[in-house]
């Protein structure tokens, strides 16, 4: 028994190794791996192993532990936490202040911005000291992770004098996490804050979240979906929000919450939500008296109001401003801000109207009032008019605000590029938006500037990045999406640096400083958004995605005839939105007039947003050269193959990086493959069908090597027409209601060899089917379908293929056997042979 004992002890504890080794993805760029390469060990050998914290603060706290810890599993020095500078080397932490106490003239007098810090190396009474100081205690931490990233990434801190502040005063995260648990537009698991209509008991996930975010300078998260719960602002919950405060307090991360704007009726009882009304302004500043009772540091609130069927001030005849404001004053005392949306648009557009243009409405709804908001009030913005799409034009809003704080509104989770199935790295994206000059008053203004306040001067502003972790271990589900994450946080803190740099210095923080490595992640995730962009959307149209179901596959007529807006006007002849000044919506006199003339006519408009701008024939010749339509098959059919690329480019790192990534990453890709098909034949065979034009390069419509389910022997398959017909091949596929199973089959006509055998399939959402192949009755391949797609049809967000290498012969007989589940029929789109090398 004894014995049993013991040697399930050394298996437990042989096992626990093993996990505390494994790469979940946890640590995401936090790993502090050993340093093992000799020669970048030695750059270390003078660090001290002391560290001194002259604050006694919970977020200075935090810094020494990081310094510890982080030393110690990077290097593995045992850092003892001492009390006092003197006596011999050491690492030294503390607010600025408390430095030039300690150390009387080494740094100059000056109050520098909050969150700023120093890293400076110094020598006093004879020792070296490596110091951390921070305008405040945030300052502290956020210097101590820069020190302790730049030793992660092999950089020499032997000199060092930097000085860094942030760019903007306000850098949050929003998550969009329901009080159920579940996460609007997530795609990583479940809340990490809440289950079951409460805040979870165990909150660990969150502390560690704070830790990330605080480690990239982010100083702030909304917990809440913008379609905020009322529930939120109730009695009982106030506690249950106050823990999740003391979770985040030790990182210097501020607690915000969404708010429904009805809450003085729904919650509160009262008889109206008026923000004229005095009772309910005073019912808004004793809610925010309790929650300040509590969590002192509290943030302040997000609201959307009067958008998408929420409720907003236009019930009684207010502004937006009277909404923000009555927010804003029961705020003001405590030190807390109001981020209010500006995504407020008509979602019953009249499609047949020309004139209308859900583009317009950020700028016509906020642009009347600038000047109206409190001083504690920050419009919040969507960087392009539309919502999140591949590709938009920056709002025009940030231009149209001078006297209003603002912020800009960019999405981490990838609802609209991908959903984290698709790598989409979309730093380079938020980049071009940042620097984009919008010429207000005629002055080099770009979008950073504006939102930062350095333009007008403004006492707010910043940055809210929609960012929806869940509780997968490696929070974002794609082990490279977290590079989305990470440079958000960097380029808030920094705008200006390359979106080159951000890639590389997360590929060294999350997976080591092997230059194959770190060249061909930085690579790939810089390829990665134009890739997307190519086989999803042309030319700025928007992604052709389905945007009345999940916002995931192709759904190219989805957008049209409905009061949603997101219209791009495809017919016969041809495609865009006219939103000239001219002839069309007038969106562009949005613009300051330089960029209203870049947009405005053919001959200047970039041809990546040409059809944004403008309604044109197939045959319109663009910059480039090529018609619209042949860029359209063009670039699908790019596209399709830089992501089969992808995977190639990964394989290169087999036995590079960790197995556990490895494999979870190459699944990702090859999945993006086969789907980047999916896009492709999607809006080729859409567009050719109704433009009637063929590809010079007669790929479109025809699939050499492609066999049609519906074309095979079916045995108990029925054939079905498939909704919307691009997103099946040949508008059809089969499907089985037979519990025992049905089958396809064909005769292999090909010379003999080795073949990639691919079966196109669809992976509802309502079952697992199995599925085998075999060649002359021998099982050659089976798998089961049980991916977790979304949808429960068949149709472009299912689509997906399974492939496998086998010898064939001429005259071989290829079956697919399909075994449906619950509501799932085994469907079947077609099998696609090609020959392996
Ligand atoms: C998008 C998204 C919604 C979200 C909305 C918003 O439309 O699909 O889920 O609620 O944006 O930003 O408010």
């Amino acid at each position: 028994m004894k014995l049993l004992r013991l040697l399930l002890l050394i298996l437990f504890s042989v096992v626990s190794g093993l996990w505390a080794h494994a790469e979940t993805g946890e640590d995401a760029w936090l790993r502090y791996a050993p340093l093992s390469n000799e020669t970048v060990r030695r750059l270390y050998t003078s660090l001290p192993t002391r560290v001194v914290n002259l604050s006694r603060d919970a977020i200075s706290q935090s810094a020494t532990r990081e310094v510890v810890g982080g030393l110690g599993r990077m290097l593995g020095l045992k850092i003892q936490d001492a009390g006092s500078p003197e006596g011999s080397s050491a690492i030294l932490l503390g607010t600025l202040s408390g430095i030039r106490r300690a150390f009387p003239g080494l740094i100059a007098d000056g109050k520098p911005a909050a969150g700023t810090f120093w890293l400076k190396t110094a020598r006093w009474r004879g020792q070296k000291y490596w110091i951390v100081a921070g305008a405040d205690p945030r300052g502290v931490l956020y210097g101590t992770f820069s020190l302790l990233g730049r030793i992660a990434s092999g950089e020499s801190v032997t000199a060092l004098d930097d000085l860094q502040s942030p760019y903007a005063p306000l850098r949050w995260v929003n998550q969009w996490d329901n009080l159920d648990g579940s996460i609007e537009r997530g795609y990583a698991g479940r809340s990490i804050f809440f289950d079951s209509g409460a805040v979870r008991t165990d909150l660990t996930r969150v502390s560690e979240y704070a830790r990330l975010l605080a480690s990239v300078g982010i100083n702030g998260c909304v917990i809440n979906n913008v379609n905020a719960s009322p529930r939120i602002l109730a009695d009982d919950f106030l506690p249950q929000l106050a823990r999740i405060a003391e979770a985040f307090r030790p990182w210097g991360v501020q607690l915000a919450i969404s708010v429904d704007f009805s809450s003085p009726k729904t919650t509160g009882g009262l008889s109206s939500f008026d923000p004229a009304d005095p009772q309910v302004a005073a019912w808004w500043k004793k809610k925010a008296d309790e929650i300040y009772a509590r969590i002192p540091d509290f943030g302040g609130l997000l609201v959307k109001a009067d958008s998408e069927g929420r409720s907003g001030p236009s019930t009684y005849g207010r502004t937006h401003a009277d909404a923000a404001n009555v927010l804003a004053r029961a705020l003001k005392a405590h030190g807390g801000v109001v981020f209010y949306r500006g995504f407020v648009y008509n979602h019953h557009l009249d499609w047949r109207d020309p004139k209308a243009d859900r583009a317009k409405a950020a700028y016509d709804n906020f642009h009347p009032l600038d000047g109206k908001f409190d001083d504690n009030v920050i419009v919040q913005t969507k960087y392009g008019p539309i919502d999140f799409q591949a590709r938009e034009p920056v709002s025009p809003l940030f231009g149209g605000l001078q006297k209003t704080n603002e912020a800009i509104e960019l999405q981490i989770t990838q609802e609209y590029t991908g959903q984290q199935r698709h790598l989409c790295f979309l730093a380079p994206m938020w980049k071009q938006v940042l620097d984009f000059d919008l010429r207000v008053n005629d002055r080099a203004t770009p979008v950073k500037d504006l939102i930062s306040g350095r333009t007008f001067h403004r006492p707010a502003g910043g940055f809210a990045g929609v960012a929806n972790v869940g509780l997968d271990a490696n929070w974002l589900a794609h082990p490279l999406a977290m590079a989305n994450l990470y440079g958000f946080g960097r380029l808030a803190w920094n705008p200006d640096l390359a979106a080159e740099k951000v890639a590389e210095e997360w590929t060294q923080l999350t997976f080591g400083n092997d230059p194959l490595v770190v060249r061909t992640i930085a690579a790939m995730q810089l390829a990665s958004w134009r890739i997307y962009e190519s086989y999803t959307g042309p030319l700025g149209a928007g992604t052709l995605t389905d945007i009345l179901g999940p916002h995931y596959g192709p759904g190219i007529e989805s957008s049209e005839r409905n009061g949603w807006g997101q219209w791009h006007r495809a017919d016969h002849d041809g495609i865009g939105m006219d939103r000239t000044m001219a002839t069309g919506t007038g969106f562009i006199g949005q613009y300051w007039p330089v960029v209203r003339q870049l947009y405005e006519t053919l001959e200047k408009c970039p041809d990546e947003l040409l059809l944004f701008m403008h309604h044109v024939p197939y045959t319109h010749i663009l910059h480039s050269g090529k018609t619209v339509i042949q860029h359209i098959y063009d670039s699908h059919y790019d596209g399709a193959e830089q992501a089969l690329q992808l995977v190639e480019q990964w394989q290169t790192l087999h036995g590079h990086v960790d197995d556990e990534r490895y494999e979870a990453v190459l699944q990702r890709l090859q999945y993006q493959a086969g789907h980047a098909e999916v896009w492709r034949d999607a809006i080729c065979e859409w567009f050719l069908r109704t433009s009637g034009i063929a590809d010079e390069q007669g790929r479109a419509g025809h699939h050499p090597g492609r066999i049609e389910a519906e074309a095979m022997q079916l045995d108990g398959y029925e054939i079905v027409a498939v909704n919307p017909w691009e997103t099946a091949s040949g508008g059809k596929a089969v499907a089985c209601h037979r519990p025992a199973g049905c089958a396809t089959s064909f005769a292999f006509s090909l010379s003999a060899g080795s073949y990639d055998l691919s079966v196109q399939y669809f992976d509802q959402s309502n079952g697992v089917s199995r599925y085998r192949v075999s060649v002359n009755d021998h099982l050659a391949d089976e798998w089961l379908a049980d991916d977790h797609l979304p949808s429960a049809q068949m149709n472009g967000h299912t689509s997906t293929r399974h492939t496998a290498r086998m010898e064939l012969h001429a005259g071989d007989v290829v079956r697919v056997e399909g075994t449906p589940d619950e509501g799932e029929p085994a469907p079947l789109d077609y099998v696609e042979i090609r020959r392996a090398h």
